[in-house]
């Protein structure tokens, strides 16, 4: 992708975004906004995987016919909020290996703390598409994107649902080379780093554990 930051204003993924904003949305509908809302990024995010052809024959005639080169696609997700969008992608190409990073934002600090790394081998031979719904700060973002390129990562994607311009700017300087996909840009972050207006704590909003 050319461009380090798009932001996709589609029609269906801004309405369904505003009703993950509303504060009564209820937890089960949040998730499945989540889902739906990503599946509409991945289209995005995947639009210039490489292409092949192959041969093959359709009821009229032989033809060589557009494929995706090989089965190359690395989907991590950056626990836990990033679990919401995995299956969203999952559907769309069942074919990814799935990795996983775990890092939690000390409150105080607002720094990541890393508890968990598991990520399909041969990292360096795949397209990797980190998904993390909120781009706030950016630290756990670049930390996780930093662990990534240490395990051998060359070509990585950062998939969100709202970004911060705050964390866009960090990512930037960070990780000029890593393309962000996202739905919306939002004002900023207020004193606690969350992101404004936001749709408070994706995590506690998708699993209800607030
Ligand atoms: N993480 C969230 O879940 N929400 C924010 O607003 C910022 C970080």
């Amino acid at each position: 992708m050319s461009q380090h930051l798009t932001i996709v204003d589609h029609p269906l993924v801004q309405h369904k975004l505003s009703l993950m904003r509303e504060r009564d949305t209820p937890t089960a509908v949040f998730r499945q906004l989540l889902h739906e809302i990503t599946q509409l990024l991945a289209y995005e995010i995947t639009r210039e995987m490489p292409m092949t052809t192959k041969p093959i024959v359709t009821p009229m005639e032989p033809m060589e016919a557009p494929t995706l080169a090989g089965r190359k696609l690395a989907l991590v997700s950056i626990l836990r909020a990033g679990n919401g969008m995995l299956d969203g992608v999952l559907e769309l190409i069942p074919l990814a290996r799935v990795g996983f990073v775990g890092l939690y934002r000390d409150e105080e600090t607002l720094k990541p703390v890393q508890y968990y790394f598991k990520v399909p081998e041969k990292l360096e031979d795949r397209l990797v598409i980190a998904v993390d719904p909120m781009l706030a700060t950016g630290n756990s973002s670049v930390a996780a994107i930093d662990l990534l390129k240490n395990a051998g990562a060359k070509n990585i994607r950062f998939l969100c649902l709202l970004a911060a311009p705050e964390g866009v700017a960090r990512m930037q300087e960070a990780h000029p080379d890593v393309p962000i996909v996202t739905a919306a840009l939002d004002r900023g972050l207020n004193e606690k780093g969350y992101i404004m207006p936001g749709l408070g704590d994706a995590g506690d909003r998708m699993f209800g554990t607030k």
